[in-house]
């Protein structure tokens, strides 16, 4: 099967009250952990690059290693840009062979953000391309930005329709409380899910994405922390949360700090076991394992889209 778009996974999606999993890539054994347990669970699956992995692990060889990893598993996949920031990028991306791309104008004044993900559109959708957009801000880490608490914003609903009818977006990201990164909640968590409902009705049937969706596991922090790492802290947005996101409007949910926990938590263990290990498969290969049994569990328990390929 050749790489998709979004449209067909989100309109099952939406109908179905699940939500399809945006797992980020930067290297073999994360593509392959996350592909092999969509593989045993049959679900479609969305893998998203991000500026900074594409810089690191180059445009060329992730294109190839989801290539492969279509050949191996036969799924619905897309490839989609995560926070394309210009629209040189997401060019560039689409160009390249991305079947979805994000122009994240989040930061932009309203009309700005409307002309800059307009003008992305206009080029996808020549292509075939979907595009996701954003309206609100997030706090937390992406690549170089970081977004400090006082600079977020939640999305403004009675922006939403205006936005989308003139930038003709796919999907939408919107900011009800989550963040990029570790450390999403000080207190209790809690998500503004009266602004996700007032969105829903506003665009109703309209695909509406949820990034910071991580839940920072606590087994893997306990796990890195046990083993030489200091992350006291560190909190995630309860899966029930996610659960009922997927339920309502949220189409696509993105996850990236928890496949950076696994991964680090396991190497972490395996050094403390041996000291002396210096064979990367020892230390990478039970790392892919335990992100494939992670991704599988976000699959099933979490996304709700195991069996929906
Ligand atoms: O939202 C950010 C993603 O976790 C990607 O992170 O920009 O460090 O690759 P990155
Ligand atoms: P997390 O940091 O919660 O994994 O969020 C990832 C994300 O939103 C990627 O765009
Ligand atoms: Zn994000």
């Amino acid at each position: 099967m050749p790489l998709v778009n979004t449209t067909e996974m989100f309109k099952k999606a939406y109908e179905g009250g699940y939500a399809i999993g945006a797992f980020n890539v930067n290297n073999m054994e994360i593509v392959q952990g996350i592909t092999e347990a969509a593989k045993e669970v049959n679900a479609p699956l969305i893998l998203q690059v991000s500026a900074g992995a594409r810089k690191y692990a180059k445009h060329t060889y992730l294109m190839k290693l989801i290539e492969a990893a279509l050949i191996e598993t036969d799924l619905p996949i897309a490839v989609h840009l995560d926070h394309g920031d210009s629209f040189e990028l997401c060019k560039s991306c689409i160009d390249g062979g991305f079947t979805s791309v994000m122009i994240d104008g989040s930061h932009l004044p309203f009309e700005e953000n409307i002309a800059l993900t307009r003008k992305v559109v206009e080029y996808a959708h020549e292509k075939g391309v979907t595009v996701e957009g954003e309206l609100g801000r997030l706090a937390g880490i992406e690549d170089a930005v970081n977004v400090s608490e006082e600079d977020a914003a939640f999305t403004k609903p009675e922006e939403v329709e205006e936005f989308v009818s003139r930038t003709g977006v796919d999907s939408l990201a919107i900011a009800i409380g989550t963040s990029h990164g570790a450390y999403k909640f000080k207190g209790e968590p809690s998500l503004r899910f009266d602004i996700l409902e007032e969105v829903q009705r506003r665009l109703p049937g309209f695909p509406i994405v949820l990034h910071g969706a991580s839940s920072v596991i606590p087994e893997y922090v306990d796990q890195i922390n046990q083993f030489g790492g200091n992350m006291p802290g560190a909190r995630g947005v309860p899966e029930e949360m996610l659960r009922k996101a997927a339920s309502m409007a949220v189409c696509k949910i993105n996850i990236d700090s928890d496949l950076r926990l696994a991964m680090t938590a396991t190497v972490r263990k395996k050094f403390a076991e041996n000291p002396s290990e210096f064979d990367p498969r020892k230390y990478l290969g039970p790392a892919r394992e335990e992100i494939k049994k992670l991704v599988k569990h976000k699959l099933i328990n979490v996304l709700g889209c195991a069996g929906k390929a």
